[in-house]
């Protein structure tokens, strides 16, 4: 490994599973101190095991803005003020627009966009100067997903979120950017209550429906976190990566 992030503080919430996983090991593996949440106590405590070193776990829900501060703290006393920060947490759901209730309304939104917003703001006493923000939104927020409404604009808010922090925190050399996977094999389907068969029918279509005719894998996507939270993306900020096998663009 290269240790671009030789005794970097790293936060990634959601880091216990899929995506958040992937980069928590190998920024782990490239020298970085990672804190990983999620809500599950014991699929945290499994993951950081899996990552073997320099990882803490911290059961936190994204939902509680309540929750941040002690989160942050116990990241300082761990290891310090944070230079990077993964803001990957985050739920799908799937509904018509006739059958959308509000409470699943409500559950995405709170995660996906009022979290990811708290999970900034309360970070920023926290953050190093020239620190790295990055949020997880996806490629789907610019297509017309059917059943797929609030999800794919809770995404297109982070994308919105990141233009407007990456101008307020530019006065601290503090950069940030999002990153858009497109399908990547993960649980999040079967998470969302969709049943193994309809869970792999919906990847199944989206493989079809890229140009690489297949799903990304969550190492592909780590990699692209890397490159964003390390010095290799210095002159980068506002702007969005996306990483999606040719779906969003083509
Ligand atoms: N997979 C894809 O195709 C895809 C494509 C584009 C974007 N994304 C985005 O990538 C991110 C990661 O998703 P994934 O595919 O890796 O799915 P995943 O394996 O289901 O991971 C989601 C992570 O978010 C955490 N999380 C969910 N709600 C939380 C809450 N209220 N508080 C704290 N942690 C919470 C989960 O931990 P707990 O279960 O312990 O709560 C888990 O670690 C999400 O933001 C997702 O929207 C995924």
């Amino acid at each position: 490994m290269s240790g671009k992030l030789e005794n970097k503080v790293v936060v990634v919430t959601g880091g216990n599973s899929g995506i958040g996983l992937a980069t928590a090991k190998l920024f782990a593996n490239e020298g970085a101190k990672v804190t990983i949440t999620g809500r599950n106590a014991g699929t945290i405590e499994t993951a950081v095991a899996e990552i073997g070193h320099n990882a803490i776990g911290i059961v936190s829900n994204v939902g509680d803005v309540k929750s941040f501060e002690p989160l942050y703290e116990k990241v300082d006393n761990a290891f310090g003020k944070i230079d990077v920060l993964v803001v990957n947490a985050g739920i799908m759901g799937m509904a018509s627009l006739e059958d959308f209730t509000e409470d699943l309304f409500d559950q995405i939104v709170d995660v996906n966009y009022k979290g990811v917003f708290f999970t900034v703001q309360k970070a920023l006493p926290f953050l190093n100067d020239g620190a790295s923000i990055i949020i997880t939104s996806s490629s789907v927020s610019e297509k017309g997903i059917p059943n797929g409404s609030v999800y794919v604009s809770s995404k297109a808010a982070e994308r919105a979120l990141v233009r407007a922090f990456a101008a307020e925190l530019a006065v601290r050399k503090i950069r940030v950017n999002t990153l858009s996977p497109g399908a990547v094999n993960t649980p999040i389907f079967t998470k969302a209550g969709l049943s193994q068969d309809l869970s792999d029918g919906m990847n199944d279509f989206f493989a079809n429906a890229v140009a690489l005719k297949r799903l990304g894998r969550p190492e592909e996507i780590a990699n692209g976190f890397l490159f964003l939270a390390s010095d290799d993306s210095s002159y980068m900020t506002g702007v969005d990566l996306v990483i999606d096998g040719g779906f969003r663009d083509l």
